[in-house]
């Protein structure tokens, strides 16, 4: 039986390559929202998400990248949502990969292409990256567990969705 929310998540893909066109503030903070709605280890919430979409924020981000890895590990993405958390937390990194992934889910349902990016924390550990990492108000001790880069395809067309492996569901 057809199910709209079971065809988003099995229609969902990683963009790698985004348009100069920028996504709206609404539909960002749409995503991000779903984001919030995550399930938490015992409700406790420690998950932060950090919407960067002001030109100057993301060109900082895009900048680092560029210095350290000598390419623009966000594709060209005009927004990024960086989600981050106390780290050493025994729940740190389940709460935030639950946030990134209701996301992603979120900006599939609404025709917005997206990608995980996990380069921020490494990025951030340089001196460099821990001067944008402050100017963006993330507490120096938070893992930056990914980010969700945001925008729309260069070429949709392109945006296949990878076969699974035969013997991933195993029935016991
Ligand atoms: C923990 C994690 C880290 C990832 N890091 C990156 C990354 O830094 N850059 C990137 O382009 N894709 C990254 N991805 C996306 C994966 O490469 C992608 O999900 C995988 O190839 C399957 O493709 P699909 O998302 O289109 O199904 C990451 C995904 C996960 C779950």
């Amino acid at each position: 039986m057809a199910n709209k929310t079971l065809d988003i998540i099995k229609n969902r893909v990683s963009c790698r390559s985004y348009s100069e066109k920028k996504v709206s503030l609404k539909k960002v903070l749409q995503i991000a929202e779903a984001g919030k709605f995550a399930p938490s280890g015992m409700n406790r919430q420690i998950a932060n998400i950090y919407v960067v979409n002001s030109k100057r924020n993301v060109e900082k981000l895009r900048k680092l990248s560029l210095k350290i890895r000598e390419k623009d590990c966000m594709y060209g993405a005009k927004t990024i949502i960086l989600v981050a958390g106390p780290r050493g937390d025994r729940f740190t990194f389940q709460d935030c990969s639950c946030v990134l992934e209701n996301m992603f889910l979120a900006a599939k349902a609404l025709n917005i292409a997206s990608c995980w990016i996990n380069q921020f924390d490494e990025f951030f550990s340089t001196k460099e990256g821990l001067k944008v990492k402050k100017s963006l108000g993330i507490p120096e001790e938070y893992c930056i567990v990914g980010s969700c880069a945001l925008g729309y395809a260069n070429d949709p067309s392109a945006l296949k969705v990878k076969e699974r492996k035969e013997d991933f569901i195993k029935v016991l």
